[in-house]
This record gives C-alpha cells, structure tokens and sequence, in this order.
C-alpha cells in the first residue's frame, strides 16, 4: 500500500554529478541537490574515474545534510532510500551505493535499488502523470534507446544505436571543434547560428528498423575537419555544429516517429542529457503536432534532463510498490541494461 505521505531519500552518484533529492509520494520534489564535478574533468577532456569517486566521497554527506535541510525533512521522517545501483562508473557507483545502505541500515529504512536509466524515464513523471502504453526516447551521454513500456516498470528496448551513444558524438565532434567537454550544449548554441552547409550522412535511415548509428557521421564530421585543416581552409564552427546537429536530429525525429507510429503509444518521453538539446526538443515538437496529434510530448525541463536524483525517486517509488527491495549486499552493476 502507497502511504499517504512517503518521504523518499534518492541518492545519484552513476558518473560525475553527486545528487540527493527527498520526495514526497513519488512525484512531488522537496529537495534535488546537484554537485557538479564538471569543472574538475574538463581539462581531462572527458570524465575521470578514479576522480569522481573522490569527489563523490567528499560530497556525498554535505549532499545528504542538505537535501534533508532544504526539503526541512530529519531522518525520522523518511520512509525509503533509494540509490542508482547502475549502469555507470563502478567507483562513483559504489559511493552512492555505499552510502545509502548505510544510511538505510542506521534509519532502519527500506532499500531500493534504481536503474540509473529507468530513472532518466520517470524524470517525466515529475512532470505529469505516466499513460500507457508509452514510448521513451533515451538520448544520453551512454546511451540512445528507443523503450516501450506498457506499464510502470517493464522495458522493451525497440531500438538502440549499434556503436556511439548520441551524447558521445556531442562530445566527440566537440573535441575537435577545440570546445571544452561536455559540448553538447555548446554545439546545441553553434548550431543555432550556422546553416547545414556540409549535409552529413543520416545513417539507418532506409533500413527497417529502430535502430541507430551515430560512427558514421562523427567520421565523417572529423574527416571534414582534417582534410580542411590540409588545405589551411578555415571552416565556420557554427555551420558545421549546424550540420552536425541537422544529421542527429534528423534520424533521431524519423527513429522515434516510426517507433511511434508502429506501437500504440499514448505519450512520447525525451529523456537523458541530449533531451536538454533546443533544437532536439524544437524538431520533436513539430514532429508530433504534425504526425502524431494523439500523442502526449513529454520533455521534462533541463534541471531534469541532466543526472540528477529527482528522477531516481520517481523510478524508486515504482519500484517500491513493486516490492522490489534490495538487501545489504547490493552492489553496483556498472553494466546494468534493461532487459
Ligand atoms: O544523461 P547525462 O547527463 O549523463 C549520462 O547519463 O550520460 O548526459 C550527458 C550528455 C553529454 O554527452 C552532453 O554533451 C549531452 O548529454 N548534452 C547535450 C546537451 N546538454 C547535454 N547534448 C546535446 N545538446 C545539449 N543541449
Ligand atoms: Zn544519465
């Protein structure tokens, strides 16, 4: 039985964002701290391991206090704790993990384990409530996955990329623009002032499937760079984020309308890092007001997009109901997948 009024501690550590956030029945945010390490990783270029697990020892119990200070919740009060068990860094994973089975021993509190990509899904439940069945596009740093899910917990992974996640041709293709990591956002404001000059291949596009490829495109991206970098030319950054950006979104729309229009789908969820991309939310827009009019867009907003633990809640209060709890020998699942 749902209690009337659930206090949930959610702990998010899978890479390099320390988050705790306390929610109230499932939905209701009363607190989402977020410790960003970004800093710390970008003259690396990419993120740390053995970095973000120090960082994440260092802020997991500032983060803790004060998610329970801003929520004005004291530990009594708690029903559950919730923890990213993975996908993710093994390390970084471990201090959540770690951390939440000792707060969950201390308190006397149901543990509940979270698929850190389940969590990315019911960020969207923190902004209205889940109709099934229902797709999610899952666009992050790790990974592009289309999900169908009939009911709350029960994910059918219909499509996924087949090499580069789409966050990780951002960061790739951001790489060689010279742009500090991650660069999605900044190539997301490049392109918005360029034109797509260069046309990129769109990859998959023909074949009869959900699936994606996003190699191909990031070779070709490169290749344009270097061989202009030969010839002393000097290529417009905007213009090639421009066309960069065009490639992405275009397959990402056309993947995600034919997944809708092949399942009987009442909402459609962007979810992960990527669905912070202006242009990426703009396209999906205009793409189901033109074709899929029954349908439902949900975008959460940007502070949600990103990892943070808010979204961890509203997966682990699903999870509760199912009477999924984990003992204290849970572990992190740095390859942790749906199916
Ligand atoms: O979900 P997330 O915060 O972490 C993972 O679980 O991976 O996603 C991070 C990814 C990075 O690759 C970053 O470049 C990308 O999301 N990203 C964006 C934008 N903001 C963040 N990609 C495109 N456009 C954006 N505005
Ligand atoms: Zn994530």
């Amino acid at each position: 039985m749902e209690k009337e009024n659930e206090l949930l501690l959610a702990i998010e550590s899978s890479c390099d964002e320390t988050s705790v956030a306390v929610i109230r029945n499932g939905s209701e945010i009363l607190s989402n701290i977020i410790a960003s390490q970004i800093k710390s990783h970008r003259r690396f270029g990419g993120v740390v391991p053995e970095v973000a697990s120090r960082h994440h020892v260092e802020q997991i119990t500032l983060c803790i206090e004060e998610a329970l200070q801003e929520a004005n919740v004291t530990a009594d009060e708690l029903s559950t704790v919730a923890v990213t068990y993975g996908p993710g860094l093994v390390g970084a994973l471990l201090i959540g993990v770690s951390a939440a089975k000792a707060f969950a021993w201390a308190h006397e509190l149901p543990l509940i384990p979270v698929n850190h990509m389940a969590g990315h899904i019911y960020a969207a439940r923190l902004v209205a409530p889940l109709e099934f069945p229902l797709m999610a596009l899952l666009v992050s740093g790790g990974h592009t996955e289309l999900v169908y899910m009939e009911e709350d917990g029960a994910y059918h992974i219909i499509g996924e990329t087949r090499d580069d996640a789409a966050g990780e041709a951002y960061d790739k293709v951001g790489r060689v623009l010279g742009l500090s990591y991650p660069s999605g956002k900044e190539i997301d404001e490049l392109a918005h002032q360029g034109q797509d000059t260069f046309h990129f291949p769109r990859a998959m596009m023909k074949e009869d499937n959900c699936d994606f490829s996003f190699s191909g495109l990031k070779s070709a991206f490169i290749n344009t760079v270097h061989n202009a970098e030969q010839r002393d030319e000097q290529l417009k950054k905007e213009d090639l984020a421009a066309s960069f950006q065009a490639s992405v979104i275009e397959v990402l729309t056309a993947k995600t309308l034919r997944a809708c229009q092949e399942y009987p789908v009442k909402q459609l969820i962007v979810a992960g890092g990527v669905a912070a991309n202006k242009g990426l939310r703009e396209a999906l827009d205009k793409m189901v007001s033109e074709y899929l009019p029954d349908v439902q867009l949900i975008v959460p907003p940007l502070k949600l997009c990103g990892d943070n633990a808010a979204m961890i809640g509203a997966a682990a209060h699903i999870e509760l109901k199912k009477g999924h709890v984990a003992d204290y020998y849970l572990n992190a699942v740095p390859g942790l997948s749906f199916n």
